[in-house]
């Protein structure tokens, strides 16, 4: 049977690929120490995981849900909007909880791509978005993002590309889509009002779609910003958010969308045809979990802070520059020369040292001289790991006597 013609050029998963190639080496009786992956090892909070097992005790909540969601979740949402970003939404109309920030990638794209429009991703940037644009049948426009510029996107080339490339005449069609992710994964760089400012008003000159995916603006960062927070926003983005890391809930599966009414309306037009709502008792439990008080995130972003400093051993033991400074979950570093690319960094770790560490290069060729390490490790597990390292360094220098 021949697979469709959409899936071409789409390769499994790249983590999905090299969790069972670390599966094969554990089972050869290697210890191997992951640090790739960015799903908290925590727990959420045991008031969350309460409210999951009271609710789900009972008789009446195991029927189809809404396809919006019950009042109380988007009600929740839009106060922890208004609470921690100072963004004021519509509970009933501006919200739609999603299964994960990750669907609502690929419901933004079913719901606006026809086939051959352009679609913007940043390169380095997360695999899902050239993926999920794809999948739609997106001519795809990768935007690189470079150290010396912060990361940011440079609007002046950009600029001068869209004029050539002159989709910015929309008559009537639908504007074309860019993806933006601040605090950025993989580069851990924080967004500033001022660009948040300059990403409008680029959107406006353009007549783009901005979809800013913002999952990390909790993790180690003491001001989180939302994209809508900025006047006249809500015309021209939307905004994606998650549970995942800011509440320890990846497995649980709950994100949201948040903008306008007519572009909530319009991906629950897809969307309602793909599932059929969330299950009651994680609604709830979701809730609580974003009514938690600030000691939640202090206390999380403690345990990270420690974890960090053992990162940056990590990475100063294998010669790495990298910036102090960044948010989210991960910490990316630039490798030494002395490496062909970020993969031959990982691959040498993995089969010497035991130690798995993402290549740079899986989220763009811009990411190829980087690599990036994961904090969803105990402190215990980041110092074993540089235990490793070391010892895999000091085996190459015997023999290299
Ligand atoms: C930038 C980015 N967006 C979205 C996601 C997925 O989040 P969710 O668990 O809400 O689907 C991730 C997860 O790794 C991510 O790094």
């Amino acid at each position: 049977m021949q697979t469709a013609k959409r899936l071409e050029g789409i390769g499994e998963y790249y983590f999905s690929q090299k969790l069972r190639e670390i599966e094969a080496l554990r089972k050869d009786g290697k210890n191997i120490i992951n640090l790739g992956i960015g799903s908290p090892d925590l727990p959420p909070h045991e008031e969350v995981i309460r409210v999951l097992q009271e609710e789900s005790a009972k008789p009446n909540v195991h029927a189809y849900q809404g396809y919006k969601g019950v009042p109380m979740l988007r009600n929740a949402m839009a106060s922890w909007y208004e609470r921690w970003y100072g963004v004021d939404l519509d509970p009933e109309t501006e919200i739609l909880p999603l299964i994960g920030s990750k669907e609502g990638i690929m419901h933004i794209c079913m719901t606006y791509v026809n086939e051959g429009d352009p679609v913007w991703v940043p390169n380095p940037g997360y695999p899902t978005y050239r993926s999920a644009a794809k999948l739609a049948g997106a001519s795809l426009m990768e935007y690189d993002l470079h150290e010396e510029n912060h990361w940011f996107p440079d609007f002046e080339r950009l600029g001068k590309i869209m004029k050539v490339s002159n989709h910015g005449s929309v008559s009537g069609r639908m504007r074309n889509l860019f993806f933006v992710n601040y605090p950025h994964m993989p580069t851990g760089q924080l967004p500033t009002k001022k660009f948040f400012e300059e990403l409008v008003a680029f959107a406006k000159k353009y007549d783009l779609l901005i979809v800013h995916d913002n999952p990390y603006s909790f993790i180690l960062n003491e001001a989180p910003l939302s994209l809508l927070s900025i006047d006249g926003a809500k015309d021209v983005a939307v905004e994606l958010n998650s549970l995942s890391k800011s509440q320890n809930m990846a497995g649980w599966r709950v994100g949201l969308m948040v903008g306008a009414k007519e572009r909530v309306d319009d991906v629950l037009r897809f969307k309602s045809n793909m599932d059929s709502g969330m299950f009651l008792p994680i609604q709830l439990a979701a809730a609580k979990a974003l009514n938690l008080p600030k000691s939640w995130y202090d206390e999380l972003n403690n345990i990270y802070r420690l974890r960090r400093e053992k990162v940056f051993d990590l990475l100063r033991k294998l010669n790495c520059q990298f910036n102090k400074d960044q948010a989210g979950l991960f910490i990316w570093a630039k490798i030494p020369s002395g490496y062909v690319d970020g993969f031959d960094l990982s691959d040498q770790l993995l089969h010497q040292a035991n130690v798995f560490i993402t290549p740079g290069g899986i989220f763009g060729p811009a990411g190829n001289q980087y690599i990036r390490v994961s904090l969803c490790s105990s402190e215990e597990k980041l110092e074993e790991s540089v235990g490793k390292i070391s010892a895999f360094q000091n085996n190459q220098k015997h023999h290299h006597v």
